[in-house]
């Protein structure tokens, strides 16, 4: 039990074709949520941590509580840097004990990204630790749905070898169609599978990360809106198609928004159902128990990640 790199993590789910679910971490009930379903699971694990959770939590809190969790559950855990904008908070993170991090300079021009994430796969791989980068653009809303400005944003297969061949990256996170946070698409789902298989024929053996993939689980959306909230119109990327991109080199899947809905709601439930009650335990057990249950599930029955560890 320790903090490990997702190496061996991803070498083993190319070849068996799940994936490995990589979730944002921000506060001890989530991480205790997480870890407690990846233990009754048996299956393996990313931690990530991005700029705000380590601006809201302080880096030092996070990064006990996820020594905690492996003390406490005896797993192995991988302790990823969500979305690093540069060399300098890559570089912090290493320095700070990280398995792993993300450089994403996908919002620069194709030579910039090759040059900042060379630059952080250098400092990374002189200590031990891997790196995924970004290449093309996750969707908004309005750039799904339209085909030319699909071929603008979406991941280009030929860039992707390139970019692969010239930084020596070791995990590579594409855009085919997927959006961060509730709202991913205003019509039919669309994620661009062909694009996908080209992608992955090009670099069979780079393990790809899909973000932007909760399934936004209309159970939680209801059950914020019924208790009280407002999330209108929130869809989320189908099971199904996060299924079948595991078949296709995608080994890492982000969630954030499904933990922070299944949080959220079961707050909204407990605080309306027991208005006289402000012990904060109360309603952050219930809350955490949501949580493990709800990864459970995509450990189960989205990732196919049971029995993996
Ligand atoms: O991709 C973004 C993650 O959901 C993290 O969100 O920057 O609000 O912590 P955050
Ligand atoms: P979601 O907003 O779909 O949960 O995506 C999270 C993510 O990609 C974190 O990097
Ligand atoms: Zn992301």
């Amino acid at each position: 039990m320790a903090l490990v790199s997702t190496k061996e993590m991803f070498a083993k789910a190319l070849k068996e074709d799940y994936a490995v679910g990589a979730f944002n971490v921000n506060n001890m009930e989530i991480i205790q949520g997480i870890v407690d379903a990846a233990k009754i699971e048996n299956a393996p694990l990313i931690l990530q941590v991005s700029a705000g959770a380590r601006k809201y939590a302080k880096p030092a809190y996070l990064i006990k509580l996820v020594e905690a969790a492996i003390l406490d559950t005896g797993l192995d855990i991988a302790l990823h840097l969500d979305h690093g904008e540069d060399f300098e908070i890559c570089k912090k993170c290493i320095d700070d004990g990280f398995t792993s991090v993300m450089i994403d300079g996908s919002k620069h021009p194709f030579e910039e990204n090759i040059a900042i994430t060379k630059q952080v796969v250098e400092y990374a791989h002189s200590k031990g630790v891997v790196v995924e980068a970004e290449l093309g653009k996750l969707a908004g809303i309005e750039d799904a749905v339209k085909v030319d400005a699909r071929s603008a944003t979406f991941t280009d297969p030929q860039e992707a070898a390139e970019f692969v061949e010239k930084t020596g990256v070791d995990s590579l996170a594409i855009a085919i169609g997927t959006s961060h946070g509730a709202y991913k698409f205003k019509g039919e789902p669309f994620l661009d599978f062909d694009r996908l298989k080209e992608i992955h024929s090009l670099i069979p053996d780079t393990p790809l990360v899909l973000h932007g993939a909760s399934t936004v689980l209309p159970e939680f959306v209801k059950r914020c809106n019924d208790f009280g909230g407002n999330i209108p119109g929130a869809q989320g990327v189908p099971e199904d198609m996060i299924r079948t991109a595991t078949k296709y080199g995608i080994c890492k899947v982000n969630i954030d928004t499904d933990l922070r809905l299944a949080m959220t709601a079961e707050i909204r439930r407990y605080l309306i159902e027991k208005p006289e009650d402000f012990d904060p335990r109360k309603y952050l057990g219930p809350a955490r128990s949501a949580i493990q249950s709800m990864v459970q599930h995509k450990i189960k029955n989205v990732l196919n990640a049971s029995d993996k560890r």
